[in-house]
């Protein structure tokens, strides 16, 4: 028998039915998943990872779409019930997804989506501002956006042979 997780309900009139692990950083994804119908309901258990057990039980009967964690096992048992319950879509709320078993996503019809890295700013891409610039794409795959008196080729030859990442370049004349 499962403990009953404890959850928080947004929008609770929205017409599709999608269910986070854990809870989400600010208020923005809520907003906009409420404002495209969506009843959201969030895991606010202390855990850090919940078990497949648990995540059934989030599920249940109907669910159209799950956000998960990349601390959880998404395989055949989870993609098969979210099928089950009618649902359709699994995003990890992580860059990649080691933790999920894409072919299983597919056998059952659930489409998969991750959470592409963020863009970080450098002001000045010289010896310290390119070092930390490479470290963040390559390291946490984020985009780039530097202020620069000059444009920084060397940086962004690396950028562009990085190929997965973007890149902006805005000439300052602060
Ligand atoms: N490299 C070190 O070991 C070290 C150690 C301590 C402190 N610092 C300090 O850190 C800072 C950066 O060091 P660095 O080695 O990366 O220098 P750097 O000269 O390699 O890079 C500075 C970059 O800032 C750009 N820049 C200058 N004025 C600008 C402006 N108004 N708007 C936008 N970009 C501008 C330059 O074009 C250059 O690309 C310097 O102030 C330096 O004195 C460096």
């Amino acid at each position: 028998m499962v403990k009953p997780i404890t959850i928080e309900v947004w929008n609770p009139s929205g017409k599709y039915r999608v269910v986070s692990t854990k809870s989400m950083p600010g208020t923005r994804w809520i907003r906009l998943l409420a404002d495209n119908d969506c009843r959201l309901e969030i895991c606010t258990e202390n855990k850090t990872i919940l078990s497949v057990d648990g995540i059934l039980a989030l599920i249940g009967d109907r669910c159209d779409a799950v956000i998960g964690q990349l601390t959880e096992d998404w395989g055949e048992v989870l993609f098969s019930a979210l099928k089950r319950a009618c649902g359709t879509a699994f995003s990890n709320m992580a860059v990649g997804y080691n933790n999920v078993d894409v072919e299983a996503a597919t056998r059952n019809g659930i489409a998969v989506g991750n959470t592409p890295g963020q863009t970080v700013g450098v002001i000045g891409a010289g010896r310290i501002g390119s070092a930390y610039g490479r470290m963040m794409i390559e390291g946490f795959k984020m985009n780039l956006i530097y202020y620069d008196l000059y444009q920084a080729t060397r940086l962004e030859k690396f950028v562009t042979g990085m190929q997965s990442n973007e890149l902006l370049y805005i000439p300052s004349s602060i």
